[in-house]
């Protein structure tokens, strides 16, 4: 267990074995404060940072927890497992600046002891559209690591980006099927002056790439004033704007409810929904998403 004394205040402390995990928390389970907790994969930016801010917020004086662990089990065959960025020390002056108190960074061996577990988190038919199309078994794993992480930090609050809608989705619904007893709560996307949607994997991107890059947040922005007309001009909007993108490769674009349900098929005016894309700029692969009000003005 280390001691960080990054800005000389109160500081943040790592851990990175379960039991040091277990001390660090002790205080807190011993005076029954609320611990809010903010699972990532590292590579952390403002979007992550805002996300330990809304933890603050929700448990005050309680410690805010954050993870940091680059989980196999949610990468498939042929996907950046090997490449996603590990940043650790940079990751902990985030943490330190957030306020965040306690760093968990375990290795893999700690989170897997004696390898895979035999018992995963199954998400269901949820699990298997849109991301988990193209992504086959992602959010098995993504449940599996997260009720792990639940088990180790006990939190009361966890708090996930609405970037990742459908992972939000799935860890609510994960977290009430199973009556966790944790307080899932979404944090809008941080976006780039650009609209670009903040996220660990934009730092792939060639400076050509990234200026491409922003034709997702410009489709669904389009869609987003085009909704007043309906589904079909919102869809139509955002399409145009993709037909404008040389190196754009779509994997998917769908209007959802907010549930990621079907919409019905024809929507009262004033509908909430949901829209989501996924494309490809060279080897990297971008997601994200945006609400929509069918038929009425926002
Ligand atoms: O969103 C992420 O960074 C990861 O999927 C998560 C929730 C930390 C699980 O590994």
């Amino acid at each position: 267990m280390t001691e960080l004394n990054v800005s000389g205040s109160a500081s943040t402390e790592l851990a990175h074995t379960r039991d040091e995990l277990a001390k660090l928390l002790e205080p807190a389970r011993r005076d029954g404060a609320s611990v809010g907790f903010v699972p990532t994969m590292g590579a952390l930016h403002e979007g992550h940072a805002s996300l330990m801010r809304v933890a603050r917020e929700r448990v005050g004086g309680g410690p805010v927890v954050a993870s940091i662990f680059v989980n196999p089990l949610q990468f498939g065959a042929g996907e950046d497992l090997d490449r996603y960025p590990r940043t650790l020390e940079a990751d902990l002056e985030i943490c330190e600046r957030e306020g965040v108190d306690v760093v968990f960074a375990p290795s893999v061996d700690e989170v897997y002891p004696g390898g895979l577990p035999q018992v995963t988190v199954a998400p269901g038919e949820l699990g298997d559209v849109l991301e988990g199309k193209t992504r086959p078994g992602h959010f098995g794993g993504v449940l599996t690591v997260v009720a792990k992480l639940f088990g180790l930090v006990g939190p009361d609050v966890a708090v996930f980006g609405e970037k990742d809608y459908q992972q939000l989705a799935l860890i609510s619904r994960m977290s009430s099927d199973l009556c966790l007893g944790v307080d899932v709560v979404g944090a809008p996307t941080q976006r780039e002056p650009d609209g670009l949607a903040l996220s660990s994997r934009n730092r792939y991107l060639s400076p050509e790439q990234r200026e491409e890059a922003t034709t997702l947040s410009r489709a669904l922005y389009a869609a987003q004033r085009e909704a007043i007309n309906g589904v079909d001009a919102a869809h139509q909007a955002a399409r145009a704007e993709l037909r404008r993108a040389k190196t754009v490769d779509l994997d998917y674009l769908a209007v959802t409810d907010p549930a990621l349900g079907e919409l019905p098929t024809d929507p009262e005016p004033g509908t909430e929904a949901r829209i989501l894309i996924a494309a490809r700029l060279g080897t990297t692969r971008l997601i994200d998403n945006m609400s929509l009000t069918i038929g009425a003005s926002r």
